[in-house]
């Protein structure tokens, strides 16, 4: 006897609206999905980013690249809206994240999908409820369905059958494309990546390159990715963009970067402090 598979029944957003409340119409492709305006914070009167101004345009791959400590997990915890600007503003579709109030945010929030620096699993909770966490908590969907959707989001990813598994079971690797179906498991039309790379041996961290490209192409999502992996960001990046004392020093398609020749580009890419110490010296008596 065929057994009708879970996955084909199970609905998507697209299909089911009324399951996945406060769904928002993604803009035009090519058209800006998230837009940073002037964004200045400080910490403890230190600043990190000190006027940033992007543009995120939709069904692109931006990378953004920055030292340690240079506020890139800072910018995109901005376009969540998890860290307020001291001065600027945030847009993303369309709406100023400031003038939200907490349920709106709560709906933009949910256009999002985020792989957090370090895959940031709930240690106590299984696979199964890791990747249906958002849907557990905000749609009203069927268990039987979320279970559907969380097996078809691991499928994607490479993972079958690890649904009881908990994190502590897994490889680094396993935790990042966990980390990934998790973001996906609500059709996100933007997913941020912090760092999805960062400790992963080269042919694991291909893998992920691999399926951040299928992302996009399969699913048609924004990404925005933080890295400090140039082979990572050179695979997958439309546009690199690179933060550096608060600010944005460069913008460009990835051979335009890869071609620049400002000192403190070339010493990020190719990680050469020598590079960007010869950059200070020569600045400093211009
Ligand atoms: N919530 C916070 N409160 C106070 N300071 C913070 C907070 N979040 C970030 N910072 C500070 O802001 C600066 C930028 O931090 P951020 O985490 O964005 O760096 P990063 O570029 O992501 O670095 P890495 O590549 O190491 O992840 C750091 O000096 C950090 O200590
Ligand atoms: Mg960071």
């Amino acid at each position: 006897m065929a057994q009708r598979p879970q996955t084909s029944a199970t609905p998507t957003r697209a299909e089911r609206p009324e399951l996945f409340p406060r769904r928002l119409a993604a803009p035009a492709r090519d058209r800006p999905i998230v837009r940073l305006e002037g964004v200045h914070k400080a910490f403890d009167g230190q600043p990190v980013l000190r006027g940033i101004d992007l543009e995120f345009r939709h069904g692109e791959t931006t990378v953004i690249l920055g030292r340690s400590g240079c506020g890139k997990s800072v910018l995109l915890k901005h376009i969540l809206g998890i860290i307020r600007p001291d001065a600027g503003r945030v847009e993303a579709f369309g709406q100023d994240l400031a003038t939200l109030g907490r349920r709106d945010l709560e709906t933009l929030r949910m256009q999002f999908g985020m792989v957090f620096q370090g895959a940031a699993l709930f240690d106590s909770m299984d696979v199964n409820d890791n990747v249906g966490f958002l849907l557990y908590e905000h749609s009203k969907l069927s268990d039987a369905d979320i279970r559907g959707i969380v097996r078809e989001k691991l499928a994607l990813v490479g993972l079958e059958g690890i649904e009881g598994k908990m994190p502590e079971e897994l490889s680094g690797g396993m935790r990042k494309r966990v980390a990934l179906a998790r973001a996906i498991a609500g059709d996100p039309h933007v997913i941020l990546y912090d760092e999805p790379t960062t400790g992963l041996d080269p042919v694991t961290a291909d893998t992920i390159n691999e399926l951040i490209l299928r992302m996009q192409k399969q699913l048609g999502v924004t990404s925005i990715v933080v890295t400090h992996d140039m082979a990572s960001a050179r695979k997958i990046a439309d546009r690199m963009v690179m933060v550096h004392q608060g600010r944005i020093i460069i913008d460009d398609r990835p051979e335009g970067v890869m071609a620049s020749t400002d000192s403190r580009v070339r010493s990020f890419i190719y990680g050469d402090a020598s590079l960007e110490s010869d950059a200070s010296s020569s600045g400093g008596s211009s």
